[in-house]
């Protein structure tokens, strides 16, 4: 997968370098491209900013910048992955559509994603409008709280999706099981030492049996989700999706 970021601040985007995904960066399961939205800016203060028309407070990303520097990406990709190849623009804003597992997995199966990170009060809705002419563009969000701008949201959707590629992970059964996977919050987790500090592991754990660990985990996992994230059940209770459980 190759995937390109364009940033203001593209040390912020650095992270991206080190752990696991830095780790498929090096080993070019991922390409990543960072790229400083400044660089296409032509003025001696490298403006990227101007007043919103209507008026409201803060500044706005003007277009010119962003036309170009999104131009620059597309070419640059093309010539690497095909002229056939288009990138999806993922535009990382709170007003965006809410960044989770079954979108990071959907984006895990693309060829090419291009994040662009606003700063300030966003970016001039045409420069959306305008990529949209050549390729998809989504405006994505990382959760109901405001930024100070997208690198943070960037960092995120890069982690959960690059995460997810072929050969990353050690142990491809871990992407199955985890939290979220299934729609579910993991149940809670042991290793050695079997005691510790008064608390000891659940005998069930340690007793070998795989079908009545495989049920506790279930178990677990459902009432993990009704108390901490009763809006992932849908409105149906952990002892319904249990019965639900135990007639299949
Ligand atoms: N920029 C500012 N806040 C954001 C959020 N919650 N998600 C994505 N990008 C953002």
């Amino acid at each position: 997968m190759r995937v390109d970021v364009v940033s203001v601040f593209p040390d912020y985007l650095e992270p991206l370098r080190l752990s696991l995904i830095g780790r498929a960066v090096a080993r070019g399961r991922l390409r990543l491209g960072v790229h400083d939205l400044r660089a296409f800016t032509h003025d001696v203060h490298r403006t990227v900013d101007d007043a919103p028309f209507g008026g409201g407070a803060g500044m706005l990303m003007t277009p010119p910048p962003w036309g170009e520097a999104l131009d620059h990406v597309r070419a640059e990709g093309r010539a690497q992955l095909g002229e056939h190849v288009e990138p999806h623009l993922l535009v990382m804003s709170p007003a965006g559509v809410r960044f989770d597992q079954a979108m990071a997995e959907d984006l895990a199966r693309e060829p090419w994603l291009v994040l662009a990170c606003g700063r300030y009060e966003g970016i001039d809705d045409r420069v959306l409008t305008d990529a949209a002419r050549h390729h998809r563009v989504t405006p994505v969000s990382i959760g109901d709280y405001v930024l100070a701008g997208g690198e943070a949201a960037a960092l995120v959707v890069v982690e959960a999706v690059g995460r997810l590629l072929p050969g990353v992970l050690g142990n491809s059964a871990s992407v199955v099981e985890e939290s979220h996977s299934e729609g579910l919050l993991e149940a809670p987790a042991y290793t050695r030492p079997a005691s510790w500090r008064g608390l000891d592991v659940p005998d069930v754990l340690t007793s070998g049996d795989h079908a009545r660990v495989a049920r506790w985990r279930r178990d677990e996992s459902l009432r993990r989700t009704a108390a901490r994230r009763p809006d992932l059940l849908g409105g149906r209770s952990a002892a319904d999706l249990d019965r639900h459980d135990l007639a299949v």
